[in-house]
């Protein structure tokens, strides 16, 4: 069996929890291979919505395990707060749920170190979402981690060295590292973790697929924060494309079959950095009132813009996106125009590459502008529906983007789904 990949090509918040748990019956597995409590994946259906974290959002179908691989960094305290969370609302995450061994901790220094480092950059910060992501990255490449399974082997002696090294280097940047409760708490919920199946989640989900179970992954983020490919510096840290899911699952390369790539019919960014069709006017406000953008986790308004297809095309080749999802078309529903940017025009030379840099004073945008569609599609039920100024919206992108979209949201809702390719309705 092979293991199938959905994954965001913009930068975050394309709505990948929602379509995962569209195609979750037609899993056995569901797995998360990267990031941590950054991001926040909203589900919503039978008039109830949920915000998914750390948890994969494959728990609300039909008894699918669910796993915790290793490339993701975990925080136990907000692991703690989510799963009790929804083991109220009826969820038996316990008999579902398991985690790697190798997922390392985010500890409280992590996240005081989060923080000093962003006041540290004072107007070049990141504009993290201050989960303590980046230093936790930061202590498992440089070989210092804290990972769940030491919970098993001399725990205590390996929490108090990262500790003491997190509050030197804190210190030795001008902080003053209080913990306070912070400490109690994230060892309480230590203790909770081991009510959990702590697993070596590459030989399980090996296993599973030599017995003929179907995987998906659900990436977290998206391909213009990927630490590699991203916009560097302003990205996350961790490798949130396809090949993320291998080393973060311990899948091998030639085990990954299709590549869901996930994508607005617009753009969002939230946090600092370029942003290249980035709207400053009314449009983009519009975009933003009508889209609800605002962080799942922090609550921050997202910077809204006109969907980039230089930068689609680069995440598509990066990935090897096998067939495209495309979320929220619903928004644009009332629009006159609409209009998607081909190229860029950087300091008087035309490119269609994704380029090394893409800072925005540098780059002008280049749009082809397309009629808009002015129906409202969130009650539809089947593509014969969609007026013909939007099938032709579709069909431009499929060529623009040689990739068939198979997949449109038409709104939040599980049911808001229209299904285009016969392969994928069960
Ligand atoms: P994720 O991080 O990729 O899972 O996406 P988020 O949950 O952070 O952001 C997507 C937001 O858009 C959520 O509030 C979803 O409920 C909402 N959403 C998802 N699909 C659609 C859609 O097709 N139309 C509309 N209007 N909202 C959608
Ligand atoms: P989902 O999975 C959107 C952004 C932050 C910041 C940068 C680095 O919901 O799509 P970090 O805390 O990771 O060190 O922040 O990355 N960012 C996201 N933006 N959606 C996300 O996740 C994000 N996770 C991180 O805003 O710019
Ligand atoms: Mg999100």
């Amino acid at each position: 069996m092979k293991v199938d990949v959905l994954l965001g090509l913009q930068w975050g918040d394309e709505g990948k929890g929602k379509v995962v748990d569209v195609l979750t019956p037609r899993y056995d597995v569901v797995a998360r291979f990267q990031g941590g409590p950054n991001a926040g994946h909203t589900l919503e259906f039978e008039g109830k919505k949920y915000v998914l974290r750390s948890i994969p959002s494959g728990i609300f179908q039909h008894g699918q395990i669910n796993i915790i691989g290793n490339g993701v960094v975990l925080d136990p305290v907000l692991f703690r707060e989510e799963a009790e969370a929804l083991e109220k609302s009826g969820i038996d995450l316990k008999k579902i749920l398991k985690i790697s061994k190798k997922v390392h901790l985010i500890m409280p220094t992590h996240r005081l170190l989060d923080a000093a480092n962003e006041r540290a950059k004072g107007g070049s910060k990141i504009g993290t979402t201050g989960k303590g992501i980046g230093p936790t990255y930061t202590d498992k490449v440089s070989r210092n981690g804290l990972r769940l399974g030491d919970l098993f082997h001399n725990f205590e002696a390996k929490y108090e060295a990262a500790k003491s090294r997190h509050i030197s280097m804190l210190e030795s940047m001008g902080e003053n590292p209080q913990l306070g409760d912070l400490e109690q708490k994230w060892l309480d919920a230590m203790d909770y973790i081991k009510g959990y199946d702590i697993v070596d989640s590459e030989h399980l989900v090996n296993r599973m697929l030599a017995e003929g179970k179907s995987v998906l992954c659900e990436g977290a983020q998206g391909t213009l924060l990927d630490v590699d490919f991203g916009s560097y510096p302003f990205v996350t840290s961790s490798n949130t494309i396809c090949a993320g899911a291998c080393s973060g699952l311990g899948v091998a390369p030639n085990k990954i079959g299709e590549v869901y790539g996930i994508f607005k019919a617009y753009c969002t960014r939230v946090g600092a950095g370029p942003f290249p069709t980035e709207l400053f006017d009314e449009t983009g406000r519009t975009i933003r009132d009508l889209g609800h953008e605002y962080g799942a986790v922090t609550g921050r308004e997202r910077r809204c813009g006109w969907i980039d297809l230089v930068a689609l095309k680069y995440s598509i080749m990066i990935n090897g996106v096998t067939q495209l999802i495309m979320m929220k078309s619903d928004v644009l529903d009332g629009f006159d125009e609409i209009k998607a940017c081909v190229a860029y025009d950087i300091e008087g030379e035309r490119v269609t590459e994704f380029p090394f840099s893409i800072e925005e004073d540098k780059i002008v945008p280049e749009y082809v502008t397309l009629p808009g569609w002015k129906t409202d599609m969130t009650g539809m039920k089947s593509e014969d529906e969609f007026p013909e100024a939007f099938k032709n919206y579709i069909s431009f992108l499929e060529k623009e983007l040689a990739t068939p979209i198979t997949i449109v949201s038409i709104g939040p809702d599980r049911e808001q789904t229209i299904v285009r390719d016969s392969k994928l309705t069960k």
